[in-house]
């Protein structure tokens, strides 16, 4: 087990039936950039039963946290939707992954374009101080289908912008715009169709996206990252990876299959 550190559930939180997030207490010695994902999961028959996660909590913060959808068959979630307060998590000693803003080129702002547990990854990122020093509006854009699914709303529009640490970042510099696509909702349709009608940059009084400008960082499904990066790379952003920044980068969000 030399490659996992063994932590504790400290909370456990159920948006919705198949939506939940979690916190567990942190190993001193691991470190990750903020948008990282790690392995995590559970001892299994006296093995380790893993998936990869995105870290949800910053990298200053004490505690891990993570969210996860529920699937009925899936062989780590279907278990991991029972944790409880004091229980046992196995964590990953090796973070890693694209979403970080040291993969991309300098910009003025920063669109974090999410479906679903894609969301994951951003809520490190705009809790991380830095990422208001190198961007001058972060845009969080979040798509699901229901309003339940709109998992940390309200921490995002009442908690956050009062944080002691990042409250006064947040308040002067981060967008949150929330989508819905099967219920009425204040703003609805999905990320592709509001950034391709406009719709997305008319309702926050910004410019179109543009490359001169903006930089984009994706995380959802399968299907949503290839339309968006098709939208992307049609007005001439150029992907970025680990050892060459870019104009936008890209992470598929968890599933546990
Ligand atoms: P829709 O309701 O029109 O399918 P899911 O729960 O399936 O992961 O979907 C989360 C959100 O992502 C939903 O609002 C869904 O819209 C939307 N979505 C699904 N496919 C795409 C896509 N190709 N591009 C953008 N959004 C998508």
């Amino acid at each position: 087990m030399a490659s996992f550190h063994q932590e504790t559930v400290l909370s456990v939180h159920h948006w919705t039936d198949r939506l939940f997030s979690f916190t567990t207490t942190r190993d001193m010695s691991l470190r990750f950039s903020n948008g990282h994902f790690t392995m995590i999961g559970l001892e299994s028959e006296g093995r380790p039963l893993l998936r990869a996660y995105s870290i949800a909590s910053a990298n200053h913060e004490e505690h891990l946290e993570f969210l996860s959808i529920k699937v009925e068959s899936g062989p780590l979630t279907s278990r991991l939707q029972h944790l409880k307060p004091g229980d046992a998590l196995i964590v990953g000693k090796k973070p890693t992954g694209t979403l970080v803003t040291d993969y991309l080129l300098p910009g003025r702002r920063l669109y974090l374009l999410a479906t679903g547990t894609g969301l994951a990854p951003f809520l490190s990122i705009i809790r991380d101080p830095e990422t208001y020093d190198r961007f001058e509006q972060i845009v969080l854009v979040h798509g699901v289908r229901e309003v339940s699914e709109l998992a940390y709303h309200d921490y995002l529009t009442e908690e956050l912008p009062k944080d002691e640490i990042m409250g006064e970042l947040v308040s002067g510099q981060l967008l949150y715009y929330p989508t819905v696509t099967r219920e009425t909702f204040r703003n609805r349709g999905r990320v592709t169709t509001l950034i391709e009608a406009g719709k997305l940059f008319e309702d926050l009084g910004l410019p179109a996206l543009n490359r001169d400008e903006d930089r984009v960082m994706l995380c959802g499904s399968p299907a949503m990252l290839a339309d968006l990066k098709d939208m992307l790379e049609a007005r001439g952003f150029k992907e970025g990876n680990t050892s060459t920044p870019g104009d936008f980068v890209i992470e598929r969000a968890f599933v546990d299959k």
